[in-house]
């Protein structure tokens, strides 16, 4: 199963990167198979530093800026336990992998990572349809190049009313910077 999280990992000069992935998991999280496009800060970060912390998180605010570059600043986090690397501060549960393995014959690399220490911070607070909505326009905002501008305007309209209809602010404002990052690509153009 692919669980969306958030991912950070370092470059080899220790710069931090926090970015939303979805990694297959495998067992009860005993391995991850991490899939960064080439190009992205994670896909460089891993081939450098061969180590990265998966965080399954409740909150959609931080994914839905990290995946449109509009994190102001890092969120807080904490050294991790066994890897060189840290662990969000506020996160559920966090898993400190290291690579063993790397296959980037493909666009979408494929990285096979063993998880080697894991740890929670605080529960899970409960299935919510706006954060998932939020989840849902956060993979929308980051495949304007690759989806047409139809589906993704259809998408925006069918998730809206889960928005309006279950989520508090956190979700409304993150819904709202999703779609105007999304609007913002398509200045210029037309309606289709
Ligand atoms: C929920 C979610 C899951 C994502 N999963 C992946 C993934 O598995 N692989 C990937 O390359 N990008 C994924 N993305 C897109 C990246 O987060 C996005 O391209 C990001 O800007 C890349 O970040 P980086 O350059 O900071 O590494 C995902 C985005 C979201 C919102």
């Amino acid at each position: 199963m692919i669980v969306e999280g958030l991912l950070t990992s370092t470059s080899a000069a220790g710069q931090i990167n926090v970015a939303p992935m979805g990694p297959t998991v495998h067992g009860d999280f005993e391995s991850l198979l991490l899939r960064p496009f080439r190009g992205s800060t994670t896909y460089s970060n891993l081939i450098e530093t061969k180590a990265a912390v998966f965080h399954v998180v409740d909150r959609v605010d931080v994914i839905a800026r990290a995946a449109i570059s509009r994190l102001d600043e890092l969120p807080d986090t904490v050294v991790a336990t066994v890897v060189s690397g840290v662990v969000l501060a506020d996160c559920c549960r966090w898993f400190e992998v290291e690579i063993t393995d790397i296959d980037t014959s493909n666009e979408r690399s494929e990285m096979q990572a063993q998880v080697v220490h894991t740890g929670q911070r605080r529960p899970f607070y409960g299935l919510n349809r706006a954060r998932h909505a939020v989840v849902e326009a956060a993979i929308l905002a980051t495949r304007v190049h690759l989806l047409s501008r139809a589906e993704i305007e259809a998408a925006l309209r069918f998730l809206a009313p889960a928005v309006a209809k279950t989520g508090g602010p956190e979700e409304t404002d993150a819904f709202a910077i999703l779609q105007q990052h999304i609007e913002r690509h398509y200045v210029g153009e037309t309606s289709a």
